[in-house]
Order: C-alpha cells, then sequence, then structure tokens
C-alpha cells in the first residue's frame, strides 16, 4: 500500500511538473515571452521578493504588492483610487497584475510598451513610491547578501554589475507567472462542462456576445479567451464632465509634454490630465478619453471599475453601458469623442442581472474561491 501511495505521489509529481513545462490554465493561450528575457526559477523567485519588498520605497511603507495584493486578485480593491506613500491618492485605479503578461501595451492608457519598461515607473511616481531616482534601490540591491546571492544565481551578476535592467527583468519574469484561467466560464465555454455555470450565467453570456456587443472589445476566441481586444476605447467614463475643458487641458499638456515633462506624474498625479486617456501618449485627439479594454478576468472580486474607479458594482457597469456610456448622475450629452461601439443598449433588467451572473463565473477559483452560482 506504502508503495502504491508513493508510486501515485511521484507520478502526480510528474505530471505536475509537465503541467508547468507545457499546459497553460484552461482558456489562455501560452504567456509571451521577450526573446531578450527568457523565464528562471531563479529570475521568478528574485521578481517576487523584489514585488513585495518595503524598502523601495521613500518611507519604506509601499511596495508593488501594497496596491496590487495577492489576496486581493492583485489590486488594492475596495479603493477607487490608489494610495501610495503617506497615503496620497493618485488618480486612477490600480487594474490587476493576473494576465498583465497578455498585454501588449501596460497602464490605462498603454504608455509601456512591456512589463519591464511598466515596472521602473511606479518608484518614482509621487504619489506611489516616491523615490527621487532608482539610485537607492540599486544601493539595497548590491549590498543585501539575500539580493546579492540572487542576482548572481539569476544574472550572473553581483555588486556594481547590477543595474537596473535586471530588476526590471526580473520583475516582469515573476509578473509573467501571475496568471489566471480555468475559471467555471472556461470549463463551460472550452470543456462544455454543462454544469460549471448557472442557467443565469449562460444567459448572461448570450446578451455578451449578442445584444450587449461587450465581445466586440472584450474578445472571446475559440481556444482562448483574454477578454480584452489591446485596444482603446471613450467609452464615457470621467471623460463626460471634463470634455469642455478638452482644448484648453490638450493645450496645455502637449506644450508640457513639448518641454519634457514626466507624462507618468503628471497622468497620476492631476485628475484631469488623466482624462485625456490615451491622447497623452498618442497626441491625437481621436484618443481623447479612450482607455485600454482591461480583462474582465476576476472581476467580480476587484471592484470599483474603470480607470477612475468611479462605478461601485458590476451592475452600475452594465447600466453605464445601458444607457448609451453615461453613468447615473452625469451630464445629459455624452461626450464628442465616444467610441462608435458604444450606444444603448436597451437591455431589460433580466438581461442586466444575467450579464452580472456571467461575468461572476469568470473568478478563477485558485485565487479566489468558486463562484459558480
Ligand atoms: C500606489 C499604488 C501602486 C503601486 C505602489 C504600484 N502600482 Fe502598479 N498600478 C497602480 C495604478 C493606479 C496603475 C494604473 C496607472 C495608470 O494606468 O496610469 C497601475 C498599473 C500597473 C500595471 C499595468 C497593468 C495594466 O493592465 O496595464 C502593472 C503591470 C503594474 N502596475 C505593476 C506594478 C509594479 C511592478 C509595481 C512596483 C514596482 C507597482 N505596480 C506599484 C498602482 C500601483
Ligand atoms: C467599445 C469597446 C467596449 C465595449 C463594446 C464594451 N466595453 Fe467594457 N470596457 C471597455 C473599456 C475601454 C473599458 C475601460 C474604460 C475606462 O476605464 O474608461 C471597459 C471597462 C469595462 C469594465 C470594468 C473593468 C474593470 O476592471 O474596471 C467592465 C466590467 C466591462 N467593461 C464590461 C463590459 C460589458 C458587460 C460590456 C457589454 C455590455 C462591455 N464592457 C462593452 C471597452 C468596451
Amino acid at each position: 500500500m506504502a508503495v502504491l501511495t508513493r508510486v501515485a505521489t511521484t507520478l502526480a509529481a510528474i505530471c505536475s511538473l509537465l503541467d508547468v513545462a507545457s499546459a497553460e490554465p484552461l482558456g489562455l493561450p501560452p504567456v509571451p515571452i521577450p526573446a531578450d528575457n527568457p523565464q528562471s526559477a531563479d529570475k521568478i523567485a528574485l521578481g517576487n521578493r523584489l514585488f513585495h519588498d518595503l524598502r523601495f520605497s521613500s518611507d519604506g511603507t509601499v511596495s508593488c504588492a501594497t496596491c496590487h495584493a495577492d489576496d486581493k486578485a492583485f489590486t488594492d480593491s475596495p479603493l477607487k483610487t490608489s494610495e501610495g506613500i503617506g497615503k496620497k491618492t493618485g488618480t486612477r485605479n490600480a487594474p490587476t497584475v493576473l494576465n498583465a503578461a497578455y498585454f501588449s501595451t501596460l497602464f490605462w492608457d498603454g504608455r509601456a510598451a512591456s512589463l519591464e519598461d511598466q515596472s521602473q515607473h511606479p518608484f518614482l511616481n509621487p504619489v506611489e513610491m516616491g523615490l527621487p531616482t532608482h539610485e537607492p534601490i540599486l544601493l539595497i540591491v548590491r549590498s543585501d547578501p539575500f539580493y546579492l546571492e540572487l542576482f548572481k544565481k539569476a544574472f550572473g551578476k553581483s555588486g556594481s554589475d547590477v543595474t537596473m535592467e535586471e530588476v526590471k527583468k526580473a520583475i516582469a519574469s515573476f509578473e509573467r507567472t501571475i496568471i489566471a484561467g480555468d475559471s467555471p466560464f472556461d470549463r463551460w465555454y472550452f470543456k462544455h462542462e454543462t454544469n460549471a455555470i448557472s442557467e443565469a450565467a449562460k444567459r448572461g453570456f448570450e446578451v455578451f456576445v449578442g445584444q450587449g456587443r461587450c465581445v466586440s472589445c472584450h474578445v472571446v476566441e475559440q481556444n482562448e479567451a483574454l477578454f480584452t481586444d489591446n485596444r482603446f476605447h471613450n467609452i464615457g467614463v470621467g471623460i463626460n464632465r471634463a470634455q469642455f475643458d478638452v482644448p484648453r487641458l490638450s493645450a496645455e499638456f502637449l506644450k508640457a509634454k513639448a518641454q519634457g515633462v514626466d507624462v507618468d506624474k503628471a497622468v497620476l498625479t492631476d485628475p484631469k490630465t488623466s482624462e485625456l486617456g490615451r491622447f497623452a501618449v498618442t497626441n491625437q485627439f481621436d484618443f481623447v478619453g479612450a482607455f485600454k479594454t482591461p480583462t474582465l478576468r476576476n472581476v467580480a472580486v476587484t471592484a470599483p471599475y474603470m480607470h477612475d474607479g468611479s462605478l461601485k458594482t458590476l451592475k452600475d457597469v452594465v447600466k453605464h453601458y445601458n444607457n448609451g456610456g453615461r453613468s447615473e448622475g452625469d451630464p445629459a450629452v455624452v461626450n464628442d469623442y465616444l467610441s462608435g461601439g458604444i450606444r444603448p443598449l436597451q437591455l431589460t433588467e433580466q438581461q442586466t442581472d444575467d450579464l452580472v451572473a456571467f461575468m461572476e463565473t469568470l473568478t478563477t477559483p485558485a485565487y479566489f474561491g468558486a463562484k459558480t452560482k
């Protein structure tokens, strides 16, 4: 009996090793890995430690995980906008890092081209980690015995050979392991487990791909579902109120940008500049108030919603779409830059609830406990 148990355990261990090497979680494609930053166990372990290190903030109280907490699906839910050093608040809601590895650009406005590039900014942002330069980070990673050993193992470097390049690469490698699929929806849709989700959720999916037209931006494909098109759209959040200010705001912003202003700081510290959205990156008026389509995976556990955290519940989100891009209390007129894909939907109360039930099936049990209603 003991021998059998041991054989079974060994087999299970081998299978799980194979799993790590080959299979992606159900519903997700392979994670894209850049050629100049291959994954390794040492690099991932190092990145994990860097991600959670409080010493990389000006007052020693904030790490990446402060706003992207492991037990909150890598967000700071229920905060509306993030809190950094000294409880300073930024202008935007912290998106999840779960599955961020699949995005072709990072941040709500896509101003970072890769996870590596993204990871250097929070350290210096005055409302996030508030360091004056990256130098204090290098001082620590070049002298702390733990880091000395890990940088050596991961990159074959130590002491002054370690630069921000390795720090960024290690963080990005760790983030490429924060992947979540295999939700009840995946088991129903891709594995055809009929009872994995409720009848309400199944009706909700019909609305999602049909009358709601959600799927045109939150993409679901034949063998995988990232729930994003990696593009930018103005769906009428925040900008409805700020639109009359756009001529002045955009002119001031372009001038500051030409003078070399730090865009990362500008959009996260000034609420009105934040509303320019993708315009801040492209300088094109077509992109005023446009933000990146977020994934909807684990959305039920990451309230509140949208780039500014202005919508409290999933029901509020559906109502916003149902009103053709206006939330309760918004000005009567929609904004001039609204995406053509956003029009009143004429959904019934039942369809609204069904759509919410559908979105609740996108939670990965491994992170949050099953929500199989
Ligand atoms: C004070 C809170 C805070 C801290 C600290 C913080 N972040 Fe963020 N993070 C945010 C917010 C807010 C955004 C969205 C900002 C924007 O889009 O302009 C964001 C965006 C991101 C994104 C982009 C996700 C996407 O969908 O595009 C990644 C990845 C990320 N952060 C990783 C990190 C890493 C790595 C660190 C540490 C080096 C870190 N964050 C530190 C709040 C924080
Ligand atoms: C034209 C493209 C488009 C369509 C159509 C669309 N969305 Fe979105 N969705 C977006 C964008 C862009 C955002 C982020 C907007 C922002 O923050 O300003 C978003 C945000 C969301 C969020 C908030 C996610 C979060 O983490 O904050 C939810 C939930 C959502 N959409 C659900 C839906 C549903 C349900 C439908 C169909 C009724 C739908 N979307 C239709 C593009 C779209």
